[in-house]
């Protein structure tokens, strides 16, 4: 089957770590048969290492910049969801790729929410040695303003199943493409 192209543009899922981008790509797949691009699971690829090894070995400066190269490199993609990692908006210059050929997404979750998500994953290192609702919340409230600014669509999860969030999602790109 020829899969139809449902949106004009790609779509761009931002969000802090867990709010569930990787869940709702996978599900954007199944729908409607996007190529999904997992900036995190790509990355780790090319360097041979989790992302944890990553920051260990090469620190977190080398993981942002192979994040905005990745950026980049994507944009010539077309029915792509592209996945990006938690700290991928809070660079400019990734705002200004992802909004080049995509629209940006965003998903919230509460910290309670993120906490359940991430309890027992080890490879975020930012928040390896800080899982509580206080560290998160906080890291959250620093970052929200640049994931706010960055969004054209901020939808919240919170309490909805992965076809109600996709449903609004949906609904909400058509909306814009008019
Ligand atoms: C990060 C989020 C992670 C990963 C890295 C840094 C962040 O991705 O890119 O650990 O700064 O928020 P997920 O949001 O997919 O967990």
């Amino acid at each position: 089957m020829t899969p139809i192209q449902v949106f004009n543009n790609n779509i761009v899922l931002i969000a802090f770590m867990g709010a569930g981008k990787t869940t709702i790509s996978d599900y954007l797949n199944t729908l409607f048969a996007m190529d999904v691009i997992e900036m995190d699971q790509i990355i780790a690829e090319r360097e041979g290492m989790s992302i944890s090894d990553i920051f260990a070995e090469h620190g977190e400066q080398y993981f942002r910049d192979a994040e905005t190269n990745l950026l980049i490199e994507m944009q010539s993609r077309k029915n792509t969801v592209i996945s990006c990692g938690g700290g991928v908006p809070l660079r400019e210059v990734n705002v200004v790729e992802m909004r080049k050929n995509g629209k940006v997404v965003l998903l919230t979750a509460t910290p309670e929410t993120i906490l359940e998500r991430v309890k027992d994953d080890h490879n975020r290192p930012l928040i390896e040695n800080n899982k509580t609702v206080e560290f998160i919340a906080d890291l959250m409230e620093k970052r929200r303003e640049k994931y706010e600014a960055a969004a054209d669509i901020i939808i919240v999860t919170d309490g909805k199943s992965k076809l109600e969030i996709c449903e609004e999602l949906v609904q909400r790109l058509l909306e814009e493409d008019k």
